[in-house]
């Protein structure tokens, strides 16, 4: 399938669910105040990866918060759920910077999906989307 509606009506804050587009799961998570002020605060020098890697902004963008996340819906994150070292699927709420952590070899990743220790090279991709209303996200 080239696009998929996903319906987050049930997605609260601090939560998040798993869609499934072109065979690779995107995160999709209603972060918590804390977790984008956290992400908002980081100084871009302390990253890794300097770049949003977000299709649907200009592909070198910096990697800031609100770069990274939906388009004025700052608390939502689409992501995809792959660890762009060896491709293994990260765990939520784990690691170092309270995003996700890859246990495949190490990878720790902020609340922005943004790459900050272990071996993965990059941030976690954004796919192209848009929220065509206020609980659903049209992947693709
Ligand atoms: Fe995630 Fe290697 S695949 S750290």
């Amino acid at each position: 399938l080239a696009e998929i509606d996903v319906d987050v009506s049930q997605v609260a804050e601090g939560q998040s669910i798993t869609a499934k587009w072109r065979g690779k799961p995107i995160f999709i998570r209603q972060r918590t105040a804390q977790e984008v002020e956290e992400a908002k605060t980081t100084d871009l020098g302390e990253l890794k990866d300097p770049i949003a890697r977000n299709a649907n902004i200009a592909a070198d963008a910096p990697a800031t918060d609100v770069n990274r996340a939906a388009e004025g819906r700052e608390q939502w994150l689409v992501m995809v759920g792959v660890c762009t070292h060896l491709g293994c699927i990260p765990l939520g709420q784990s690691g170092n910077y309270d995003g996700w952590f890859c246990p495949c070899h190490g990878s720790h990743y902020d609340t922005a999906g943004r790459i900050r220790q272990g071996p993965a090279p990059t941030n976690m991709e954004i796919p192209p989307f848009t929220f065509t209303s206020d609980t659903t996200v049209r992947i693709g």
